[in-house]
């Protein structure tokens, strides 16, 4: 017995040790909430977490107690009396649990209606678009469309509307709101809002194909003025390069032989009209690129625009563009440094 309890002790104390090294304010913790929603979940999870420790205690508690007082006592030969159910006891172990469940159903029945319930005045609407692998952000009312990165403004409710015409994905913002899953062909809700300016992690939390995992985004939520700000800039017309070295990536970028144009947007361009693939007007005031699991530079980009199968396995522009698909359209590395340059002048 002590032998066996010797061998484990040290892989269940390790046990600790990891599950200790997760903290409750690292960047996806669901316990640091800066938000109404969050916060709710938040409670209910310690509220349930109590009281199942209270059940678990009392529980151990009378284990114990009826092991010790009723054991068999040294030498005796007595035989326990020889019963088949208790009428009283499995009367009270079914409604004791009963009015348990009860008293515990109105908090989480609150929550959930307090969570699930349709903002009546919502102060902006989102609808976002869940494509394999990356979020899609058009701003309803506002003409604004944009990805992966999704600035709200500070204290205000937010209705998300979440699409999807590929697979399931959900929409998850630890810090922020719980997930809501994104349904294929069918719309689905949540509201959101964040109660202190900065940036949060979100993530796709259902598996939706090889790079689920990358298929991140990021929240800002913005002081009232900045997230003006950066609207009335999402607004504004695309930037046209003088530059020799961006002027040369944009024409590679509008030519029919790179074809950037049948899958990217620029708004006002007549040759970029593309609605596949993220909408790129203002790629270069984005900080994170690839659905944010790159930070948004030259040598990131160049990296991506040469071999986006490399850092995303299986996204659609690898698998689809002419330029990856077709030996004798490969982009040369003077286009790709071209492209990366025009693309950065976007912002
Ligand atoms: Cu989208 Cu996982």
């Amino acid at each position: 017995m002590f032998n066996t309890i010797k061998k484990f002790l040290p892989i269940l104390l390790s046990l600790l040790f990891v599950i200790a090294c997760g903290g409750f304010d690292g960047p996806q913790s669901t316990f640091d909430t800066h938000g109404p929603v969050a916060k709710e979940q938040a409670d209910l999870f310690y509220l349930i977490l109590w009281a199942g420790m209270v059940v678990l205690v009392a529980v151990e508690l009378a284990i114990i107690y009826i092991y010790i007082k009723y054991r068999r006592k040294k030498n005796s030969t007595r035989v326990p009396s020889q019963t088949h159910g208790n009428t009283k006891l499995e009367i009270m172990w079914t409604i004791l649990p009963a009015i348990f469940l009860a008293i515990v159903s109105v908090p989480v029945l609150s929550a959930i209606w307090t969570i699930g319930a349709l903002p009546k005045n919502p102060d902006v609407v989102v609808n976002v678009h869940g494509h394999q692998y990356w979020f899609e952000f058009k701003y309803q009312d506002l003409d604004v469309v944009t990805a992966n990165e999704l600035h709200i403004p500070v204290g205000k409710k937010i209705l998300i509307n979440l699409y999807s015409n590929n697979v399931l994905h959900s929409f998850w913002i630890p810090k922020i709101a719980g997930k809501t899953d994104i349904i294929p062909n069918q719309g689905n809700y949540m509201w959101i809002q964040g109660d202190d300016v900065g940036m949060y992690y979100g993530q796709c939390a259902e598996f939706c194909g090889e790079s689920h995992a990358l298929m991140r985004f990021r929240v800002i939520v913005d002081t009232d003025e900045d997230f003006r700000a950066w609207i009335s800039h999402q607004k504004s017309e695309a930037f046209v390069p003088n530059d020799p070295l961006e002027k040369s990536g944009y024409d590679i970028f509008m030519s029919s032989k790179a074809g950037c144009g049948g899958c990217h947007m620029i708004n006002g361009s007549k040759k970029a009209k593309g609605k596949i693939g993220p909408n790129l007007t203002h790629f270069g005031s984005r900080q994170h690129m690839a659905a944010c699991i790159l930070e948004n530079n030259q040598v990131n980009l160049r990296n991506w625009i040469r071999n986006p199968d490399m850092i995303k396995p299986g996204n659609i522009m690898s698998g689809q563009a002419a330029v990856y698909m077709d030996p004798n359209k490969s982009l040369t590395e003077s286009e790709v440094i071209a492209l990366a340059s025009y693309l950065q002048s976007l912002k």
